[in-house]
């Protein structure tokens, strides 16, 4: 096989999107990706639901990456998909997709974990960091700073003890009545706000963060506040999601300047759903300035789950020769 002519596809279903990508030879063909709106109506993603809807999206939406990257299944040289974390039963579904395929197509197979897609996801496009970097990822299910020290080589030096960053925005716009996910509506109205409260600032030493005493500090707040004014929330909606925002942008922000400072990395990445975050993306740029670090912030696309970073990695992995046979098996943690 040549290595010049490498086709992948890529499937991500580790938490509520069915996402499939087509990479070739470093380059993004397709990258298809169908939310599942169910899960609005319970406040949260509900497990079961997922894994259903996964099963119903995977054949469109394959389907579709490949028809998007005008790609036919016997060009394809490799099947990759997202082993762990996730939620198991959303997991099995990508995974033993993934496995048939490849055994239909006698091609071979790759596990990814969405951890580290999320960062490869910075070599998707230029500028694209050199190593070793640190790294951010904050999605809804995981917050943790890390030294890259190749593609392959990390060591995570600070993580959430609790809540992960995008739990604490999901939750907080939870207790301002906003549906899931409610972390891209706190940006939105904090945009139209003003920083006027303050919450119980996070205690934690080192790397490490802890969200679970500003979430119940912001939700005691409301409840003394409420009791005042039944209105409260309504009535200061935009200021309170620009309150509680840059609450959680500074510490976020708080333990990077310090990993930097400890670790004299300047390279700094940013990666998973958060980095959306519009405040976060202006705090990371403007640290940048002051303290003299080259930044890389992913596409917007890239940012949030997708099936591309999944093929990136994967691309990597072919080059690697990392492969896995047909006994895998997906993983929660
Ligand atoms: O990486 P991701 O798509 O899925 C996980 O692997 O968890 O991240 C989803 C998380 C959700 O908690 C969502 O509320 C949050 O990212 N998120 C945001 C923004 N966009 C997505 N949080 C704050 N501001 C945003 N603009
Ligand atoms: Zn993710």
């Amino acid at each position: 096989m040549s290595l010049t002519n490498i086709t992948i596809l890529a499937i991500e279903s580790s938490c509520d999107d069915t996402a499939v990508s087509i990479i070739k030879n470093e380059k993004i063909l397709s990258n298809v990706v169908a939310n599942q709106k169910v899960h609005e109506l319970y406040g949260g993603v509900v497990p079961e639901l997922a894994s259903r809807a996964h099963q119903a999206n995977i054949v469109p939406v394959v389907d579709a990456a490949l028809k998007k990257a005008n790609i036919q299944l016997n060009e394809l040289n490799a099947i990759a998909f997202t082993q762990n974390p996730g939620l198991i039963g959303s997991l099995m579904v990508g995974c033993s997709f993934a496995k048939s395929l490849a055994q239909t197509l006698n091609i071979p197979l790759i596990a990814v974990n969405h951890m580290q897609a999320h960062v490869l996801a910075h070599f998707i496009d230029e500028p694209k960091p050199t190593f070793p970097f640190l790294c951010l990822t904050v999605s809804g299910g995981h917050t943790q700073i890390a030294v890259f020290k190749n593609y392959f080589e990390s060591e995570v030096i600070g993580k959430t003890i609790d809540d992960a960053a995008g739990e604490a925005f999901d939750k907080a716009a939870k207790m301002l009545s906003l549906p899931y996910p409610g972390g891209p509506l706190i940006d939105q109205y904090a945009q139209q706000g003003n920083v006027v409260y303050e919450f119980a600032k996070p205690n934690i030493p080192e790397l490490d963060y802890s969200f679970s005493g500003l979430k119940t500090s912001f939700l005691y707040f409301l409840k003394n506040e409420k009791a005042k004014n039944e209105n409260f929330i309504n009535d200061n909606r935009d200021n309170l999601c620009a309150s509680i925002q840059n609450s959680i942008v500074s510490h976020l922000m708080k333990k990077l300047i310090l990993a930097s400072k400890q670790t004299g990395i300047t390279n700094i990445a940013l990666a998973g759903g958060v980095s959306a975050n519009s405040e976060l993306r202006k705090a990371i740029e403007n640290a940048g300035k002051k303290y003299h670090w080259k930044t890389f912030i992913p596409a917007f696309e890239y940012c949030t789950d997708n099936a591309a970073m999944i093929a990136m990695t994967a691309h990597y992995k072919y080059l690697n020769n990392e492969f896995v046979n047909l006994e895998i098996a997906p993983s929660a943690r």
